[in-house]
């Protein structure tokens, strides 16, 4: 099925790629910065009426509302546009990040980063690839020495888990940290081993579902703050290359 999660996605793309730096039908949801454009939604309704088509008893767990919960074992778990307040805006780093779910666990995921046409796949055991090209996590065990990513959520404002304070105290312990906007890019950057860590709060099932299998695949890390395994539900993500896994932990823990 990994054909086909990379053939919806990169037509999907098309679909975003033709919407960029257009007039945008823009909506709000939870609140301001909690934005859903025209583009989101027609990137969903493709990607849903393909599974749909193709794999009628299939579940799907979608960010703009076209979920179908009907006990299949397989759920396909779908952000159709990760990074719209960037794309609203006009910065080129958004993606489409599609997961496959069978049974609880993710078997495949792929997340197309259409600013830069890189296509990012892997499935649970084969490795993890940026247009065939096989990732791994970088190999730094210094957090003095690690370029760091993170994001925040659309409730930053209730600063939930003290992640405004977390922010200050990793920058300060590392290298540098960088906010690009769509968290299924950071995840991709550490499977890459562009970026050695990236961290975040109250992120969605979405946006987690592939990028951690991708990251997992490259030989990466994600837990919680605790350092415990965890599903697509967490509100807790870290994500790093192992090796710097327990120094952030401790001052994850510490703020
Ligand atoms: C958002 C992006 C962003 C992250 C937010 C997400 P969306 O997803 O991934 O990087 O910081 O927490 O909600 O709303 O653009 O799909
Ligand atoms: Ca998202
Ligand atoms: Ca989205």
């Amino acid at each position: 099925m990994i054909n086909d999660l990379i053939q919806i996605s990169k037509e999907a793309g098309e679909i975003v790629r033709e919407g960029f730096n257009k007039s945008l039908k823009v909506e709000y949801k939870s609140n301001e910065s909690d934005l859903v454009t025209n583009i989101d939604k027609a990137s969903e309704k493709l990607i849903s009426d393909f599974i749909k088509k193709k794999y009628p008893s299939h579940g799907i767990l979608a960010e703009e509302g076209g979920s179908i919960k009907n006990g299949s074992e397989y759920v396909w778990v779908i952000d159709p546009l990760d990074g719209t307040v960037n794309f609203a805006h006009g910065l080129p780093i958004f993606s489409i990040s599609i997961g496959l779910q069978k049974n609880g666990k993710t078997v495949a995921g792929v997340v197309y980063d259409i600013g830069m046409n890189v296509l990012y796949s892997a499935e649970a055991g084969g490795g993890a690839y940026a247009d065939g090209e096989k990732l791994k996590v970088s190999e730094n065990s210094n957090l003095r020495h690690s370029l760091l990513v993170t994001g925040f959520p659309y409730n930053i404002r209730e600063n939930p888990y003290n992640a405004l304070e977390k922010f200050v105290a990793l920058i300060k312990a590392s290298r540098g940290m960088r906010r690009l906007g769509s968290a299924a890019i950071d995840f991709c950057y550490v499977a890459r081993g562009v970026f050695d860590g990236f961290w975040e709060v109250f992120l969605n099932p979405w946006d987690i579902c592939a990028g951690k299998l991708i990251v997992e695949e490259a030989g990466g890390l994600v837990t919680n703050f605790d350092g415990e395994h965890i599903n697509i539900d967490s509100k807790q993500i870290l994500a790093s290359n192992g090796k710097i896994h327990k120094d952030l932990i401790e001052i994850l823990q510490k703020t």
